[in-house]
């Protein structure tokens, strides 16, 4: 089996510098030999060269939109053929905005795919509703197919019992064209998606979240159920009626920032390095992983290189183990002293 590793140096879905580095990071902690130790033949495709823009004006309050469009088409293209080619994908951010490109890519490969979101934020702004303009909040809008369907939404609120919102609060879930990305049109169901780790969403976010009626794993719900039950229902949720593909985009703030400091936007009370393990662990029992995004690694942002390794350490340590890393050991590859 065979692992393509594709580096995204990229930092303009945010404002902070520095995520940029975050390739370099994960594979300096060790990320190829990490996974050549699990017995995969590992293809390092290195780092995408991304275009730069000379001039890349706000629209509708969006920051660098032809800058992060065409970043993405090239990742979108680079991700399809490493799929199209029988490998498992790890892609390396750079900030979340990529997932734009990367779950794109692999959808073009895989069009019934399904989506495993691990975050402390949902990053389904739409334009009209987005407090900051960052791209990385913003990646899921671009790939609901419900957020472009006029109709169908509207009936849908009056089921609900969303029937006393005003027009312009409706306009949250209305997806706008945006420079930069008429190369890709929505291409996900809001049932082939799933949120773990949420504790920071935004009012229009919770607006999309229940409208649409997307499945979602609050820290809350973790805290009720327990990390076991949730991937449970979890897993269920988007494979109980049938097997398919599955998307993990794994943003690093989902943990703790005991565990995760070096990243831009860190919120308190996240995962524990156990529930973000069991999270993989269960991922990979599915036997249907088929991509990993690791994104939002800024080496900038740790207080010590101490608090920089530890960052980038526990994201070789997801991505192992959503590989096929166990806790509990293995004997598949043992060998013996002749
Ligand atoms: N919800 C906030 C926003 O829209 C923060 C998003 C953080 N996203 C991330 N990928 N870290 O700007
Ligand atoms: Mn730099
Ligand atoms: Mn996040
Ligand atoms: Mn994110």
């Amino acid at each position: 089996e065979s692992v393509a590793v594709l580096g995204a140096p990229f930092c303009r879905g945010q404002k902070r510098g520095g995520v940029e580095h975050g390739p370099k990071v994960i594979r300096d902690a060790g990320l190829v030999e990490r996974l050549s130790s699990l017995d995969y033949s590992v293809h390092d495709f290195g780092d995408l060269n991304f275009p730069l823009l000379e001039k890349d004006e706000p629209y509708m309050g969006v920051k660098f939109p032809r800058t992060v469009g065409a970043a993405n088409k090239l990742l979108s293209g680079a991700v399809s053929r490493a799929v199209g080619a029988g490998h498992r994908l790890v892609m390396l951010g750079g900030d979340h905005s990529l997932a734009i490109g990367s779950v794109s890519g692999h959808a073009r490969q895989c069009p019934d795919l399904c989506l495993i979101w691990v975050d402390a934020h949902a990053d389904v702004n739409t334009p009209m509703c987005s407090p900051s303009g960052n791209l990385h909040g913003q990646p899921v809008a671009f790939m609901l197919k419900e957020l472009k369907d006029k109709v169908r939404r509207l009936e849908a609120t009056a089921l609900q019992g969303f029937s006393l919102l005003q027009d312009d609060v409706l306009s949250v879930l209305q997806m706008p064209e945006i420079p930069g990305f008429s190369w890709t049109k929505p291409f996900l169901s809001s049932r082939d998606l799933v949120y773990v780790g949420l504790r920071d969403v935004d009012p229009g976010e919770h607006l999309i979240l229940k409208n649409l009626g997307i499945q979602y794993f609050s820290m809350r719900d973790i805290d009720r159920l327990g990390i076991q039950r949730v991937m449970e229902v979890a897993l269920d949720h988007l494979l109980g009626r049938k097997q398919r593909p599955i998307h993990l985009s794994f943003d690093i703030d989902a943990f703790d920032p005991s565990l995760a400091p070096a990243t831009g936007t860190p919120v308190n009370g996240g995962l524990t390095y156990r529930e973000g393990i069991y999270i993989t662990e269960e991922i990979h029992n599915t036997g249907l992983l088929s991509a990993i995004d690791m994104v939002e690694v800024n080496p900038t942002l740790g207080a010590s290189s101490e608090a920089v390794e530890a960052t980038a350490s526990l994201a070789v340590d997801v991505i192992a183990s959503s590989l096929g890393q166990t806790r509990e050991g293995a004997h598949a590859s043992i060998s013996v002293i002749p």
